[in-house]
């Protein structure tokens, strides 16, 4: 099949291109090859490529950096999906597009299924929320798939400052009022190459299994890095001023995809396996 995957160089845009290789043809592009801002360039390009299915990662992903510049992540996020979607709609293309926890308020300490209905309390949730109406109301064959928490192989994620700090002996604090579910971009690829064999287009939540704070996930990663010792201090978010607003319980229940069999592994275990292969685990404890 040819597909074409935007945001290739991102965590979850490289994972893809290298399961997806060589069994389909893929175009993998980023945003040197094409600004998914410019409408005209969007076009032409699909035009060219005429993928069979394309796969939406590109976004601007910092939420911080979205807070302080709410009308670019509008412009990036919202009106580049709808040049994605319009481009789509023209060469007649699947899309699977991917979107986030953050276009829920996270108001409740309850999960929140796919049709459950989003409620953005910063600019980057809503710039993923205007995305996924462009989509649903541009594209028939549609897939939109909320993820939470991504960390994946090259660059720099929360895994690693975590370690870097901890290996530094700097001290740690760390939010205890976000909960999400941190997710393996690997096995969400996985997933979302599963979920495209089903056809059965619509909204879908793709996260590990489980549930964590922030605070959770860094005493995690500290314990199986063997460092047990290291102590995290305990902080409320309003402890951590930042320009964006997380959500604070913004837990995604994959129900639709499991209902097809595909479910992701626990967060515990993914992150194990990520830290395995990384080489962060000392020898004897892997
Ligand atoms: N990261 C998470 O924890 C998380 C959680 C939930 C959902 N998501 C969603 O999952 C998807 C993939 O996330 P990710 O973590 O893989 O993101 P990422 O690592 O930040 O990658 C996104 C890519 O999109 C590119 N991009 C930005 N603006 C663009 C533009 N105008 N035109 C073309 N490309 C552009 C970025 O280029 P630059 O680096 O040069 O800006 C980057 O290479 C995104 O849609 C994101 O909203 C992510």
């Amino acid at each position: 099949m040819r597909i074409l995957v935007t945001g290739a160089k991102g965590q979850l845009g490289r994972a893809l291109v290298s399961l997806l290789t060589p069994a389909h043809t893929v175009t993998a592009i980023d945003i040197d090859q094409l600004n998914i801002t410019d409408s005209a360039a969007v076009m032409a390009f699909f035009g060219q490529a005429q993928p069979e299915l394309v796969i939406h990662a590109a976004a601007l992903t910092q939420v911080d950096y979205c807070a302080e510049n709410p009308d670019e992540a509008l412009w990036v996020n919202g009106y580049g999906t709808r040049n994605i979607a319009l481009a789509c709609q023209t060469i007649d293309a699947t899309l699977m597009h991917i979107s986030t926890n953050e276009v829920f308020d996270g108001a409740n300490i309850a999960v929140y299924h796919e049709y459950d209905r989003p409620n953005p309390i910063n600019p980057y949730g809503y710039s993923k929320w205007v995305a996924e109406q462009m989509v649903r109301d541009l594209v028939a064959r549609h897939y939109i798939v909320r993820t939470s928490w991504l960390f994946a192989h090259g660059g720099r994620n929360f895994i690693h400052a975590i370690l870097e700090r901890a290996h530094n002996g700097q001290s740690l604090r760390v939010v205890v009022n976000e909960v999400s579910t941190p997710t393996y971009a690997r096995d969400l690829a996985g997933a979302m190459a599963q979920l495209l064999q089903t056809n059965l287009y619509g909204i879908y939540h793709l996260v590990s299994e489980g549930r964590s704070s922030r605070w959770d996930f860094a005493r995690y990663v500290l314990d199986i890095a063997g460092h047990t010792n290291t102590p995290i201090e305990r902080i409320s978010s309003y402890e951590y001023p930042r320009a964006s607003t997380p959500p604070e319980y913004a837990v995604l229940r994959n129900y639709a995809a499991a209902r097809q069999g595909i479910v992701l592994r626990h967060w515990k275990e993914a992150v194990r396996a990520f830290c395995e292969a990384e080489g962060l685990i000392p020898e004897g404890e892997a």
